[in-house]
């Protein structure tokens, strides 16, 4: 199994915004990557918002220009999961779907090396059950980025019920050398940060349904109140309605307590298609004035 210093090739899957951040970050510490997606437009979006986000780094002098110009060369847009086949380590940031998970687990289990680590971006599905699906539990690990995963200081490992001591200190020492500090947490559903950010963000949706406020005061309330960068449904909207509903409804099944129900305003959002920054709507309309929309 690898070390954290050995883990020299990684391989990331998804070139959304979640992938090429993370793609981004192993880049630019010295990392070969292979970034993969059958979707080859999503795989020249990626490179060119990897590229340019490296080169504002240079431009701000927090990278020189050869160390950016190399990072960038260190990434292989591939387009099949045989194409990871020597990767040390692999981390999937796919759809959040249990299902498609477990499915590319299993065909991961097969084609890297026997050493290789497996890796996940769920924002709250359980490792345990994706490592059941490979023949290498001990090395099944869930790495939680944050986003945008290039400037949020935090990665969230979680230990399945069977990861290995060794391989989580692997994956421990990588994550430092990304420049990131770690938490860890056990395998229960939310992990840490989601069991605790999504309630919030559920509430301010029940603050809106139920009238208390309007959006914008919503927000702006809890900004300036509490100093938080962005107001927890403009938080809703650049995270995506349908990942926080998805993840509520993992905590209100996993964790079985009402207090977990998705307010029926999201529910309502996400079934309109309103999913939030990444489709133009959601809470609030973006490229137009802000959505005056009633619940
Ligand atoms: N990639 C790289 N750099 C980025 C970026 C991106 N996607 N977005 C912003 N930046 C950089 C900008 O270049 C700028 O850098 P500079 O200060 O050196 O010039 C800096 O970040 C600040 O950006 P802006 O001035 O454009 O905007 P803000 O000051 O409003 O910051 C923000 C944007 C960093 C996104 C800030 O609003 C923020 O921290 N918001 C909260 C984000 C958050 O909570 N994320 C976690 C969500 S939960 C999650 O991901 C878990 C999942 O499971 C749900």
């Amino acid at each position: 199994m690898a070390t954290a210093g050995e883990i020299a090739a990684v391989g990331v899957i998804g070139a959304g915004q979640m992938g090429s951040g993370i793609a981004q970050l192993a880049a630019a510490a010295g990392c070969a990557v292979l970034l993969l997606d059958a979707d080859s437009a999503a795989l020249s979006r990626a490179v060119a918002s990897i590229s340019a986000s490296l080169r504002r780094l240079a431009a701000k002098g927090q990278l020189s220009q050869a160390a950016c110009e190399d990072s960038i060369k260190r990434i292989r847009c591939v387009s099949t999961v045989q194409d990871l086949r020597d990767a040390d380590l692999v981390i999937e940031a796919i759809v959040e779907n249990e299902d498609v998970k477990k499915k590319l687990f299993v065909e991961l289990d097969k084609i890297t090396k026997p050493s290789a680590i497996l890796a996940s971006n769920t924002s709250s599905i359980s490792i345990t059950r994706l490592a059941s699906a490979t023949k290498r539990p001990s090395q099944v690990i869930g790495m939680h980025f944050f986003n945008p995963p290039p400037i949020m200081k935090l990665i969230e490992i979680i230990r399945g019920a069977d990861t290995s001591d060794e391989v989580f200190a692997a994956v421990k020492s990588f994550s430092e050398r990304l420049g990131k500090t770690v938490i860890c947490s056990q395998d229960y559903p939310g992990f840490i940060v989601n069991r605790i950010l999504m309630p919030m963000i559920n509430e301010a949706f029940w603050a809106l349904y139920t009238g208390v406020a309007t959006q914008e005061d919503i927000d702006t309330g809890m900004k300036l109140g509490t100093n938080h960068p962005m107001g927890p449904l403009q938080l809703a909207d650049f995270i995506g309605l349908d990942v926080c509903l998805s993840v509520l409804r993992v905590l209100h099944n996993g964790l079985g307590d009402n207090k977990y129900s998705p307010c029926p305003l999201l529910v309502q959002y996400v079934d309109a298609g309103r999913l939030g920054k990444k489709r133009g709507v959601g809470v609030y309309s973006y490229g137009q004035k802000s959505s005056s929309v009633k619940p």
